[in-house]
This record gives C-alpha cells, structure tokens and sequence, in this order.
C-alpha cells in the first residue's frame, strides 16, 4: 500500500476522521559545496524522490498528538507548554517547528498528525529536514496564514538550532522547502539567493548509502565549525573586512597561510577551494558538461577526505569502487560525513549495472550490504 493510503487509514483507525490535510517533503542530496552553508558560501543541492508525509485532523484543544508510524512511538505536547522539551528526540523536530513558528508569532493550531518517511534515517540525506518542512507545511496550511518556503526553511532551521540543539546550516531545509523536479539548486548561504542549474540530460544521479554511521559525528561538525571561525579570526588581521571563509580568495589564502595553525589552515584550504569550486561546477552542469562536472565531484572528495577528514573508510570504499565503474562520472561523500551516503554522477543508460556492480564491490571490501537509489531530483514541500 501507498504511504498516502496508510496514514488515511490511521488517521482513520485512530480519530475516526480521514485526513482534513496531507502534506509532505523531501530530503535532500547535495552534488557539491560541502561543508559551505556555514561558511556563506554557495551549496548545489537537490530534493530527492523521498519524502515524509504527514496526515493531519485537526484538533480544537491546543495540543499536538504525534504518532511516528516508523517508530511505532506516540507522544502528546501542549501548545502552550513547548518550553519543556518533550523527552522523545524524534517528537521535538514537529515540537521545534511549532515552537520557531510560534515564537515567529505565527498561529499553530491543535492538530493530531501521523507521519512517516522513505527517507533512510541518519543517512545523510535530510530525514530530519524532510520532517520539520512537512510539519511547517501543515501548520501554515492549518494555521491560514502564508510564508514563502525560504521563510519556512529559515524557520526550520531555527528550530533544529534553538529546539534540538543541532547547529546546522541552512543547506537542507533549503532544498526541502524549494525543491524542483529535474533540477539541482545553486544557492547563495550569505544573500539566500539561489538558482535552479539542470542536471545534464542523459546523466542520472545515484545515491550509494554505506548504511553505517560514525557516532562522532555531531561533535566532529561543531569542531570543524569552529575551526572555519577561527580561522575567519585570525586571517581577518591581515584581511580586514572578511566575515566568512567564503570571502577569503584561495590566493589570498595562500598568501596569509602562516597566519593559520596547521589543523586550522586544513580545514580553512577545503573550504576557500571548495567555494570556489561549486560555482564553477554549476557553470559547467550548465554547460551540460556531466564529465567536467565529474571530475571536481571527485577533486571534492579527495578535499573532505583529506583536509577537511569528514570521510571514514566505508565512504571512501564506496566512492573509490565507483569511481572505477563504466558510465560513472564522479562520485563523492554527501552531506556531513562520517558515515552515510555517497553521490554519484552516472550517465543514464548505465545506472542498473553501474548500481549492481556498485553494490557487489562495496560488499566485497567491507562485509557490509549497502543500498543504492537511482535518485530524481523532485519538487520541495507541498501540501497534497
Ligand atoms: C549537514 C548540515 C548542513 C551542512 C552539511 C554539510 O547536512 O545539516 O547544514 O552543513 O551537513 O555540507
């Protein structure tokens, strides 16, 4: 059955009501500008053809009565009692949504909503975006009132930030709320102007999760942002005026070099070049040129692998095998790291024996069993 269908059905079973809404949106992939939305850089991520969906009934006390069907878990939170965190993780993405929403002065009204995703969960592919822009959905929708999707991205992110307690960039809710079918999307973190860039017409993109998950993770990224400020201070002496990474030319860079500890100034070299590099790899899938492309997908890789060391040996399992397969362009680590998945750029008739053979190399190497997606890139949020 339908994902659609069965939340019908609960909503059904459990409140005697069918749905008076459903909204849903997708996770993301990013093809390249990695580690740069906290850098105000630019990032080229798409919305994949996953989503989560969430069935709504509405509900005159104001109260939100979750139901996660992935997680067969339930929880009740009061509107007016958000300040106290609910003790589940997974409910405080729909609880941190309403709480940005209405801290933004926006009405949320009482709802019992039900949910649930074919986004992999901690893969590196947005699941938990996908929730919090579903739930933004469906609260705008419920709630009569209007804000553009860059303002519910915003919004979300406010709420992983402030709610979860997850400092994230703006990357991922991003491309959940702005998606477009057939199209990766350049965006400017620093003046949230973006553009849609089309993927080249015979390639197709390939999602490989290495289903494995470094739990350093969280961690790992609150350093390696406060590498990038540190780095942002200490060039700033003799580059006054910078205010990111994004603003440090890489000749610049090299010039100012011994101003930077030797982990500080690693870290900072991926990332000066990668904020180069996204732009000029957008202007080449413009050009239609998927080898091109390709070849700073891989150039990327090697960056986050090396400098900014965000890979772990799955990944770089994975990446390595596709790189050596017929029909594959270039392959990379996508979204944070550490565990995940990759990206892979392929040209279109070769996907089923790329993705096989992909498959049967990486179970070879590690033991392990990954899961590869022929991936489209989809429209953001909606309600349905
Ligand atoms: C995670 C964060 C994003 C971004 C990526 C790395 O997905 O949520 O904001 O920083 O990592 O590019």
């Amino acid at each position: 059955m339908e994902l659609i269908d069965r939340l019908r059905q609960h909503c059904q079973a459990r409140w005697g009501r069918p749905p008076a809404l459903v909204a849903c949106a997708p996770g993301r992939v990013n093809l390249i500008g990695e580690h740069i939305d906290y850098n105000a850089g630019f990032v080229l991520p798409a919305a994949i053809d996953r989503a989560t969906w969430v069935a709504v009934v509405p509900d005159e006390a104001p109260t939100l009565t979750l139901e996660a069907l992935d997680l067969g878990e339930a929880a009740v939170l009061s509107l007016d009692g958000l300040d106290d965190k609910p003790a589940q993780t997974w409910a405080r993405y729909p609880g941190g949504v309403a709480w940005a929403l209405r801290d933004a002065g926006l009405e949320v009204r009482g709802m019992k909503a039900v949910y649930a995703s074919t986004v992999p969960r901690a893969a590196g592919l947005s699941s938990s975006a996908s929730v919090e822009m579903a739930f933004a959905m469906a609260f705008q929708q419920l709630g009569g009132w209007s804000r553009s999707p860059m303002e519910l991205a915003l919004l979300c992110q406010r709420a992983e930030n402030k709610y979860v307690g997850v400092n994230c960039g703006i990357m991922d809710q991003f491309a959940s709320a702005c998606g477009q079918a057939g199209q990766a999307l350049l965006l400017d973190c620093r003046s949230l102007t973006w553009e849609a860039v089309s993927v080249p017409a015979g390639t197709a993109i390939v999602i490989a999760n290495t289903c494995v998950r470094r739990e350093l993770g969280s961690s790992a990224y609150n350093e390696r942002r406060a590498q990038c400020e540190e780095a942002v201070r200490l060039l700033a002496a003799r580059l006054p005026g910078i205010r990111a990474l994004r603003d440090v030319a890489v000749a610049d860079f090299e010039r100012h070099l011994g101003l930077l500890p030797a982990k500080v100034a690693q870290r900072a070299r991926h990332v000066v070049v990668e904020c180069e590099r996204t732009p000029a790899g957008a202007a080449l899938l413009r050009k239609g040129d998927a080898a091109g492309f390709g070849r700073l997908m891989n150039e990327c890789h090697a960056s986050l692998r090396d400098l900014y060391e965000v890979s772990c040996p799955e990944l770089d399992v994975m990446v390595a095998a596709a790189q050596r397969l017929p029909g594959c362009y270039g392959a990379r680590l996508t979204g944070a790291g550490f565990g995940g998945c990759t990206v892979n750029l392929v040209e279109a008739g070769a996907t089923a024996a790329f993705s096989e053979a992909l498959g049967a190399a990486y179970t070879a190497a590690t033991g392990l069993q990954g899961e590869i997606y022929v991936c489209q890139a989809s429209a953001g949020a909606r309600v349905v």
